[in-house]
Formats: C-alpha cells, sequence, structure tokens
C-alpha cells in the first residue's frame, strides 16, 4: 500500500513512524509507532505484537528482560487496542526475517507501550480475510474498512479519481460542482426527493446525473467541464447497480462523436495500464455498432472475452419442414444461435438444464445439435433431428463454425426475444464452462444505438438514452416517417461484459428538441414545465456539444477485480438501499413531518415494511 509520497515526504508531517517504512537502514533509531494490535502472540517470556495502520504491519517486541513495564503493558492489551509505541528498531534474528511483509526484516523492541484507547472484542475478525456475513460487514462497516481488502480498495479509488482529474485538467477541463437539491432530471429512474418547508407541497429532486446541468454549462461558455459527480437513483439494485452512485461527468463543446471517445478512450487506455492488474486485450477499443452488438453477441454490453458468436441462421431454415422453426419465421422472427466448441458430450440432464435455463431467460424451448462424424458427413444427435434435412443441419454447423465435438444451440422467435435469450445464454455457457479469457480486460465501444424504444405499456416512444441525444445527422429525416429507425450519436463503452459509461452529442436547437419531445408524445405545456429552462437556454446561442458519463464505481470495481460495486465504496447500501451502520432510511418525529407539511399513508404491509 502506498500513498504516493515517499517516507521522507510523510515524516516531515508527522512526529511518529508508520507501520508500513521501516526497513534494515534504520536499525539502530529510536522510533515511535502509532497504531492497531493487529495480532498479539505470547510466548511465555517475549510478546509480540504486530501494530498495523494503513502503511503496514511492524512487529513490536515486548521483552521482560529489557523492559519489564513494556512487558507488563504488552500483556494487558488485545486485538484492536490502540498504541504509542517507543523503542529502538532491531534487525530480525537470523532465520525470523518475514519476506511477506515490506518490514520484515526489522522489529521494534519496545522501550514503552502506552494504551491509547482499549478496543471491545470485534464482532468478526479483522486480521483474517474470513468470509464474513455482509450485513455484519456493513452494520460495522468502519471496522470492516480497517481489513485489508477495503484498505486496498479505497486506496485505489482514490489513486484512480485523482488520476483521472489529472488527465482531465492537463486538457482543460474545468471541475464545477453543480447543486443536489434540483428539479426532476429524467434519466429513467425514479427519483428521491426532498420535500420544502417553505412551499407546502413542492419537492426537489436530487440529481439523477447533473446531465441538464452541464449542458447548461456548455451554454454558459464553460467549453470543457468535469465532475466527479454524486447521483442518486431510486431503482431496483443489483450487485452493479447503488442507489447513490458517482460518475465522471463530462461535457465538452464544439466537439463530435470522434473527439469524446478519443477523450475517453485515452483516459481509459492510461488508466487501466496504470491501475489494472490484467492487460488490456485490445487497443485502440473494437467499436460495434449496437445492431451488431445485438446480432453477435444478444447484448449492449458485449463480453469480449470469449467467443461463443451468435449467427443468424433464418436464411437456411426458410423451407424448412420443422414446425416450431416454419412457424417463427412465418411470423417474421428468426432462428439464430451459436456453437459451444467440444460440447458435444453433454449429458442429456445438461442439456434438459440448458434448455431450463433459456427458458427462464424468455425463450420457448431451445434446439440443440450434439455434432458428429457419421461416414463422410456431419450429423447431430437431438431430440429433433428427425424433423431436420441433413443439408440444415451441415449448413447450420458450417455457418456457426462449427464441426464434430461441438454443441449447437438454437433458438427461434421474434429477433428481440431470440436476441436477449441468445445472448444472456452465451454469458451463462460460457461462465458454467469456463471459457472467459479472466487474464485480460476487454473493452469495446457500442455506437448509433436507436434514438427511441417503444414503450409497449404507454403506447408512445420514449428515448432510449435520453432525450436530449441527437439524432444521426443521415437519419434525421426518418424522424417523421419511421422514429423506429433513426439512430442516435450516442456511444458506450463497455468492459468486461459491463456498462461502463454512456455518452451522447447533444441537441443544440431548440426546434429539433421540440420534434423530439413531440414524438415523444409531450404536449407544449408539458414540455415548457418540464423542459422550459432548459429549450429557453438553447435560444440563447447554444454552442453544439456533447458528452460522457463513465460510472467511477464500475470502473474501480472492475480494477480492484471485484464483482459487487459495495467493495469499493466506503458506505455502500445493502440491496433494500438500507445504511445498516447509520440505520437509514428512519422516520420522522411528528415535529419534523409538521413542519414539511407532510402527512405519511402507510402501505397495507406495514408491519413488515418497518419491521427490519
Ligand atoms: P447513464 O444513466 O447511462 O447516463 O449513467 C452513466 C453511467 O453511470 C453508471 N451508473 C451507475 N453506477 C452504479 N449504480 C447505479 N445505479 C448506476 N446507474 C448508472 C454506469 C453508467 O454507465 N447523464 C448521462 C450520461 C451522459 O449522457 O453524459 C447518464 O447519467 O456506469
Ligand atoms: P415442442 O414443439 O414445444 O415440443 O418443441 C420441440 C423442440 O423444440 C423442443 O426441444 C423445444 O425445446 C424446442 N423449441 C420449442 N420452441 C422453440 C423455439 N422457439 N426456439 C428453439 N427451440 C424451440
Amino acid at each position: 500500500m502506498t500513498d504516493g509520497l515517499t517516507s521522507t515526504q510523510r515524516a516531515g508531517t508527522r512526529r511518529y513512524t508508520t507501520c508500513g517504512e521501516l526497513r534494515r537502514e534504520h536499525v539502530g533509531r529510536t522510533v515511535t509507532l502509532k497504531g492497531w494490535v493487529h495480532r498479539r502472540r505470547d510466548h511465555g517470556g517475549l510478546i509480540f505484537l504486530d501494530l498495523r495502520d494503513r502503511y503496514g504491519i511492524t512487529q513490536v517486541v515486548a521483552n521482560p528482560a529489557h523492559s519489564s513495564e513494556a512487558h507488563g503493558m504488552a500483556e494487558r492489551v488485545r486485538a484492536e487496542y490502540v498504541l504509542s509505541v517507543t523503542g529502538q528498531v532491531v534487525a530480525r534474528p537470523e532465520g525470523t526475517v518475514n519476506p511477506a511483509l515490506a518490514t520484515g526484516e526489522i522489529e521494534v523492541l519496545a522501550d514503552q507501550i502506552e494504551i491509547l484507547n482499549p478496543a471491545k472484542t470485534p464482532p468478526f475478525p479483522i486480521a483474517e480475510e474470513t468470509d464474513v456475513d455482509e450485513s455484519l460487514r456493513l452494520e460495522f462497516r468502519y471496522l470492516d474498512l480497517r481489513r485489508a481488502r477495503l484498505q486496498r480498495n479505497l486506496l485505489l479509488r482514490h489513486q484512480v479519481v485523482r488520476f483521472i482529474r489529472q488527465y482531465l485538467e492537463e486538457r482543460e477541463f474545468v471541475e464545477i460542482e453543480t447543486p443536489m437539491l434540483i428539479k426532476s432530471t429524467p434519466e429513467g429512474a425514479r427519483d428521491y426527493v426532498v420535500p420544502s418547508r417553505i412551499f407546502p407541497g413542492h419537492f426537489y429532486a436530487l440529481p439523477q446525473s447533473p446531465q441538464q446541468l452541464k449542458q447548461l454549462l456548455m451554454v454558459a461558455g464553460f467549453d470543457r467541464y468535469y465532475q466527479i459527480a454524486r447521483c442518486m437513483r431510486d431503482e431496483d439494485l443489483r450487485a452493479d447497480r447503488q442507489p447513490e452512485f458517482t460518475q465522471i461527468d463530462l461535457e465538452m463543446s464544439f466537439v463530435d462523436v470522434e473527439d469524446v471517445i478519443e477523450l475517453v478512450e485515452g483516459l481509459y487506455t492510461e488508466l487501466f495500464e496504470r491501475f489494472a492488474s490484467k492487460p488490456l486485450l485490445s487497443k485502440p477499443f473494437p467499436r460495434l455498432t449496437y445492431s451488431e452488438a445485438m446480432l453477435r453477441y444478444g447484448s449492449d454490453k458485449p463480453d469480449l472475452r470469449f467467443g461463443l458468436e451468435i449467427e443468424d441462421v433464418s436464411d437456411v431454415f426458410r423451407g424448412t419442414s420443422f414446425g416450431v422453426f416454419r412457424t417463427a419465421l412465418e411470423h417474421g422472427g428468426v432462428v439464430r444461435g451459436f456453437a459451444v466448441p467440444g460440447f458435444a458430450d453433454a449429458s442429456r440432464s445438461q442439456l434438459d438444464q440448458l434448455t431450463e435455463v433459456a427458458r427462464t431467460f424468455g425463450a420457448k424451448g431451445l434446439v440443440w445439435l450434439a455434432l458428429h462424424q457419421e461416414e463422410s458427413r456431419v450429423s447431430a444427435r437431438s431430440p429433433v433431428a428427425k424433423f431436420l434435412q441433413p443439408e440444415e443441419i451441415a449448413a447450420t454447423a458450417q455457418r456457426l463454425g462449427a464441426g464434430p465435438g461441438d454443441l449447437l444451440l438454437l433458438v427461434a422467435d421474434v429477433e428481440s426475444v431470440a436476441a436477449n435469450v441468445l445472448g444472456r445464454l452465451r454469458n451463462h455457457v460460457a461462465r458454467e464452462r469456463k471459457l472467459i479469457n479472466e487474464s485480460v480486460h476487454a473493452f469495446c465501444w457500442v455506437v448509433d444505438p436507436p434514438l427511441f424504444e417503444w414503450n409497449e405499456e404507454e403506447q408512445r416512444w420514449e428515448a432510449m438514452h435520453h432525450p436530449f441525444t441527437s439524432p444521426l445527422d443521415q437519419d434525421v429525416p426518418l424522424l417523421d416517417t419511421d422514429p423506429g429507425r433513426v439512430r442516435a450519436k450516442a456511444y458506450d463503452l463497455v468492459a468486461d461484459g459491463y456498462e461502463l459509461g454512456t455518452g451522447s452529442i447533444r441537441i443544440h436547437r431548440r426546434e429539433v428538441q421540440n420534434k423530439i419531445f413531440a414524438i415523444m408524445g409531450y404536449d407544449d405545456a408539458e414540455i415548457e414545465r418540464r423542459f422550459g429552462h432548459l429549450l429557453r437556454a438553447f435560444e440563447y446561442g447554444a454552442p453544439p456539444h456533447g458528452g460522457m458519463a463513465p460510472g467511477l464505481d464500475r470502473t474501480v470495481m472492475i480494477l480492484a477485480g471485484e464483482s459487487s460495486l459495495r467493495e469499493v465504496i466506503a458506505f455502500p447500501k445493502n440491496q433494500r438501499a438500507q445504511d445498516l451502520m447509520l440505520g437509514a432510511p428512519s422516520p420522522l418525529d411528528e415535529k419534523q413531518l409538521r413542519e414539511l407539511h407532510l402527512l405519511v399513508i402507510y402501505p397495507e404491509e406495514q408491519n413488515d415494511a418497518t419491521a427490519s
């Protein structure tokens, strides 16, 4: 662990020695260490204390023959006591050097031990990397934060942020803070809101992102803005989603897609080359169009650390007599699939399980074909083999790049369902079969997504990214005729199958913005109420602009090799958006409620909702 300072620089700022800096060349010096008791070992005569701080661990020896007073104190201390230890740095005796420890060549022979504060026995061991129930870790987060894993992760996060700041500032970005109490921004999640005391029945919304504010900063002429920005979203939580998270929010004027991509790709290339423990699979990052990503990987955040590429084989089955495929194709659907190399020997129960998994992903079923050589041609073991022509099997195998020994998985459905099911199945099979190349990081860009997405429930178009996203120039005419086919000047940065960040070139002309809102079905009154402030700003000379917001938490999670955001956030919330340490959320007392003009209506299951 290092904070980037040399020990001499550090020495200038404190009157004691840290537990990470003593080396052989310090032997003979008298030092004072301050820290926590990591471990205590009583060897009858000698007592050994491992003293810990965030810089490392130093072994302290209390020898009754040297100082009976220090030895007496060492007898009283327990794990996690806070001590001040003064003594002489001595070389460890032959054979007791600990190469696993940076300070392993020396120990400190205690003259004096002072207990600065005793400690209760912690609810879980600090010194051992044992698995501990996560609720307990979250309740006692300050103790969990003492442990090596979180110390490492948070120091990494700090260094990453420092690096990002430096990178952006070298390129003339200005850090500007934007307010927390704002008006609802439509990023697609539910808002967290704050009641106004002064205006009864009025609420602030906490920002889901600083999107509109950073656009207004471009109108204000700031040209290159960034902020390590806190965002709040009341949405369903997952391992890679927290209700409160941090974005590396940036916006630039007079730019096009290429400029933003170049800046962010440069940042992530340097960041990962500096801080990741694994190399980048490809540089520059591959670019996929959204439609390519959906076709070949069934996902807008493809994991490129493995193959299993999906192919459309609809044309192979155009005239098929296999009912399942024929019906799907007759209804405008597709037949798609991928090959799993070397998995033709899958057992019946493994294949039944795969079919079940495909069903949970929304498939109506799954066709599997286990390929083997039969005389001069490829043949297949499959429950539906008897419905398929040998030519259909051979053509499918060839299109999926498969041969004897491989397993083919095929799904027939409407295009969106087939893509989604196969995308999820692809990830599932890669995990199960251990096909993921875990020794690299694979980045890619996914560009030109659709501008709109059809909301079946509300029977209207909504913005796929957000409503301030610009359409591709060549697709503008389609706004009037076929909004579903309009693509956006938008780009997602994807790493190892995670969406790291999204961004777009924005609309900067009022009439275009109006048209987008109209397609989304907002009337003039609604547009004015929700976005009047932004549209007015666009009438006062808004520069062309665009930007992006990579998620900081996800970035650090991937760099740290963690699979949950909670491991890289100091004080995270649990899956139910609770802070178990602070006990939030919590009820307000009557007086506060009255002041805020609030009356609480408890849901039916009041007892369940408030019990935990
Ligand atoms: P978007 O909503 O796609 O875009 O968010 C951008 C990035 O923020 C991170 N992120 C999250 N991280 C943790 N927990 C969450 N709940 C969460 N939600 C989002 C992700 C995501 O890719 N204003 C636009 C960006 C822009 O157009 O400039 C925005 O917020 O890494
Ligand atoms: P069924 O006609 O439903 O008995 O299905 C016959 C076979 O086709 C079974 O192995 C199903 O798993 C499979 N199947 C059914 N529907 C689909 C589909 N839409 N895509 C792929 N396979 C399917």
